[in-house]
């Protein structure tokens, strides 16, 4: 069963910015689904017309098997969603916040009490729970949030950078709380710029690139699409760019130079030539954020 779908979506905002050009996606249910892209590709456009927060231009949508312009209010009941810019109210503590929040989608009062106290345990948020939002700082106003969200258990989860702003433990908590959802058999569609929590907690991951959509799959199909498996990093006022390309494909990234190569000989020969040049080098295995440069990036700044 698919929990997302969406077949030649196209967004054009009032004043002609093409937001979505004709992106045909489709996330299984159960998963966690990171979509990727640069600031302006179009992610919160897409994340936004599939929770039904704004509408397409053309092209059609579903989740959970539903019309996302038609059949609405239905997919409502189903998700919930963390927008890339909100704030929790100010005027509640943590721990009403998440409990009104879920009383405010129908659950019974003990419930929302005891499903709230868990996130927050889970989140780390415990020492805040009695605190009034107002006097939290910013990465953990945007725990709150993920609690809310979390909370509710929906069968599907929109999160629109969830961990921005997170510092290095509480994204992990964020993480541990999202996978739990997912074994459990909720669907999970985020957006973040972080590669390592793309690779560490997707099943998929989609790339967009001014609004057209780049590549979609696993993190090893994704790496299919370019032969390379290694790259090299060099930086670029220690040698002659035109020198490099018979190791590999070679990017200029700011005062970097990248080369990708496709197997372990071109290493080796790129390492004889850097030390014969006493250049320094450094070696290591693809990674998705390679693969998100190499895709997105090469056009921009080759
Ligand atoms: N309300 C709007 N009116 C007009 N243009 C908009 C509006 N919202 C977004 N855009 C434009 O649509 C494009 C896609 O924006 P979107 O917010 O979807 O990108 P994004 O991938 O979420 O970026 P970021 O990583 O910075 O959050 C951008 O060119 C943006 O300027
Ligand atoms: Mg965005």
């Amino acid at each position: 069963m698919e929990a997302v779908v969406s077949e030649d979506l196209v967004k054009i905002y009032e004043g002609g910015v093409k937001a979505l050009d004709s992106v045909s996606l489709s996330v299984k249910s159960g998963i966690v689904f990171s979509l990727l892209g640069r600031n302006g590709a179009g992610k919160t456009t897409f994340l936004r017309i599939m929770a039904t927060q704004l509408l397409p231009t053309s092209g059609r949508g579903y989740v959970l098997g539903h019309d996302i312009v038609s059949e609405a209010g239905k997919i409502r009941e189903k998700i919930a969603v963390i927008p890339q810019e909100s704030r929790p109210m100010y005027i509640l503590t943590v721990k009403e916040h998440v409990k009104y929040f879920l009383m405010m989608r129908g659950l019974p009062m003990n419930e929302a009490s005891q499903r709230s106290s868990r996130i927050i345990r889970d989140l780390g948020l415990e020492e805040y729970s009695n605190m009034l939002c107002m006097k939290l700082s910013g990465g953990l106003r945007r725990k709150v949030l993920v609690a809310m969200a979390m909370a509710t258990e929906a069968e599907i989860l929109f999160l629109d950078e969830p961990t921005t702003g997170l510092d290095p433990l509480s994204r992990r908590l964020v993480w541990d709380v999202i996978q739990r959802a997912s074994m459990s058999g909720q669907t999970i569609f985020l957006t973040t710029h972080y590669m390592d929590e793309a690779e560490k907690i997707s099943n998929e991951i989609a790339i967009i690139h001014s609004g057209r959509l780049l590549a979609s799959g696993t993190l090893e199909e994704l790496k299919k699409l370019t032969p390379y498996k290694l790259k090299a990093e060099i930086p670029s006022d220690s040698i002659r760019i035109e020198e490099l390309s018979e190791y590999g494909r070679v990017l200029k990234l700011g005062r970097r130079i990248i080369v990708y190569m496709a197997d372990e000989e071109s290493s080796r020969k790129l390492h004889d030539y850097c030390i014969s040049m006493r250049t320094p080098v450094t070696f290591s295995p693809l990674s998705l954020e390679d693969l998100f440069i190499k895709l997105v990036g090469e056009n921009e700044y080759s």
